[in-house]
This record gives C-alpha cells, sequence and structure tokens, in this order.
C-alpha cells in the first residue's frame, strides 16, 4: 500500500508474524500506552506469550484504525466492551476486531462498518470433530472437496470472525453460523445468513489461515504485514515504511 496514494481506506486487516525481531520491545512499548483498564485486563493473562500477542493485537488495531482516520496510533485508544468486543474510545463510526493465535496477531479496522477477523493454525482446526463448528450442510459440501483440510479450516475461522463481527462471539454457537463459499480458490469469498457481510478466507505463510468479514464495502483483499518498521502487502510484495 502506498500511503497517500488513492486516500485512506474504509477497511484495513494488518496481520504481525509474532516471530519478528523487536517483537517483545514492541509489547512492552505498547504496555506502557494503555489505559490502566486495558493494561489490567492484558496482565491478567497468565502466560507471557499470550499477554504479547494480546498487546501486539491491540498495536495492530490502533494502528489500523489510525491509518483510516488518519492520525497518530498514540492518539487512539482502545477499550473492550462487556461481551470482549473491542472499540476506539470517542470513535463510534470505526469498528474494531483482533485476533491471535499460534504465528500470527491480525488485526481489521473499518469506518461506518462492523469488521470481524479470526486467524487459525490448520493443522489445530483438523483436529477438531466436524461436530464441534459444521452444520450438516458444510459436511456434505466438504465431503465433495479432496484433501479439503483448508478448506475446512477456512470455515472455522470464517465463522469465529462472523461471530467477532457481530460481537457475540462463541455464544452464537459456531454450528448456526452457516457459511457459502462459492469459490475454489484462496482468498476465497464467503456469505452467511448469520451476519449481513461480506467475508474473504485467506491462507497465511506456514500452514495458517484467516479470515476478514466487513459490513459494508468490500473486505480487504489481502491482509498487509506490518513489522515495528514497515509494512509489506502479502500477496503483491509491495513494502513501505509504516508512517506515523
Ligand atoms: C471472541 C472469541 C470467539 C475469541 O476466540 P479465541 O479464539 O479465544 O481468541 P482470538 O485470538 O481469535 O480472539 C481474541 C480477541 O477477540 C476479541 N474478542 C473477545 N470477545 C469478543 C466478542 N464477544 N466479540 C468480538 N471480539 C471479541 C478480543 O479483542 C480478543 O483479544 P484479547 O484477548 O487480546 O482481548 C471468544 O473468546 C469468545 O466468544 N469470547 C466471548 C465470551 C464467551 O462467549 N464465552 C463463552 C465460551 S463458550
Amino acid at each position: 500500500m502506498t500511503p497517500g496514494a488513492a486516500g485512506p481506506p474504509r477497511v484495513l486487516l494488518l496481520a504481525y508474524d509474532l516471530r519478528s525481531p523487536g517483537t517483545e520491545e514492541l509489547a512492552h512499548a505498547v504496555l506502557n500506552v494503555l489505559s490502566p483498564t486495558e493494561r489490567e485486563r492484558v496482565l491478567r493473562k497468565r502466560l507471557a506469550a499470550d499477554r504479547t500477542r494480546s498487546l501486539i493485537g491491540r498495536w495492530l488495531a490502533r494502528r489500523a484504525a489510525a491509518r483510516i482516520v488518519g492520525s497518530p496510533w498514540t492518539t487512539l485508544s482502545t477499550g473492550q466492551r462487556p461481551g470482549g468486543q473491542p472499540y476506539v474510545v470517542g470513535r463510534p463510526q470505526l469498528s474494531l476486531s483482533i485476533a491471535h493465535g499460534g504465528r500470527y496477531a491480525l488485526a481489521a479496522a473499518a469506518l461506518e462498518a462492523r469488521v470481524g477477523v479470526d486467524t487459525e493454525q490448520v493443522a489445530r482446526v483438523t483436529r477438531l470433530p466436524d461436530h464441534a463448528f459444521l452444520g450438516p450442510g458444510e459436511r456434505a459440501a466438504l465431503r465433495a472437496v479432496p484433501r479439503g483440510e483448508e478448506r475446512r479450516a477456512a470455515l472455522w475461522v470464517l465463522k469465529e470472525a462472523a461471530a467477532k463481527l457481530t460481537g457475540q462471539g462463541l455464544r452464537a454457537g459456531l454450528r448456526n453460523i452457516g457459511f457459502e463459499c462459492p469459490g475454489t480458490r484462496f482468498p476465497l469469498a464467503a456469505r452467511t445468513p448469520y451476519a449481513a457481510a461480506e467475508f474473504r478466507a485467506f491462507r497465511l505463510p506456514g500452514g495458517y489461515v484467516a479470515a476478514v468479514g466487513s459490513s459494508a464495502g468490500e473486505p480487504p483483499r489481502e491482509p498487509v504485514f506490518v513489522t515495528p518498521f514497515r509494512e509489506t502487502a502479502l500477496n503483491t510484495g509491495r513494502t513501505d515504511r509504516f508512517h506515523e
């Protein structure tokens, strides 16, 4: 993405490889700028690795929102609704979604639209039984797909992204969120009667999948990978310094 080339995006999806050099330092810096409530919420996580991913997720969310509104990320603060959904304090026109799992943290921000994101390692979803998240129609459709593990994992992240978009989370019951993905190639375009939104599922390097949904405007065609220093579009490889 070239900053300023086509104006600010309406929906932006950022991704971060948690193995990037400088991750711990970045997480520490983010902890220092959180509100006391947010800090306390992150510090409640028992494992240091979970605290780090949670901090990086918040950083990505602020960066994505900041890019959309054209302010430095340090001027925005995030909070969490009682159900866990993140938001930008004092900016009701923005919506946020955060996911972190295994190697990646992701966050999406959108202007005048609701967003949801999720990511998961394909192998972890392969170990889950069908009844944990698939409806009968989805099981039948998957039986027709040879080597369908990635597509099956894509359904998992699509459902979680939808549950985050509405803010219901797992209370929605993932089996109740039925998805149709008519195409065969990634990124998969997808829809569900559960949420009035368009969704896309992507492959991420190293055997992961991710999904993003947006209730208005097109969901991003690809995540933008960021490090503490730069951002790189996943598929085009275009790189820019990440301007404040
Ligand atoms: C939202 C939820 C699906 C996240 O799933 P997960 O795979 O554990 O975690 P992910 O990394 O994908 O996402 C975590 C992020 O989702 C966001 N999130 C949490 N609850 C959310 C909700 N209800 N809606 C939208 N986003 C939510 C938070 O930003 C969280 O990041 P944080 O832990 O750093 O604060 C799940 O935690 C959930 O449903 N929580 C709500 C509580 C609930 O329903 N519990 C009943 C369990 S049966």
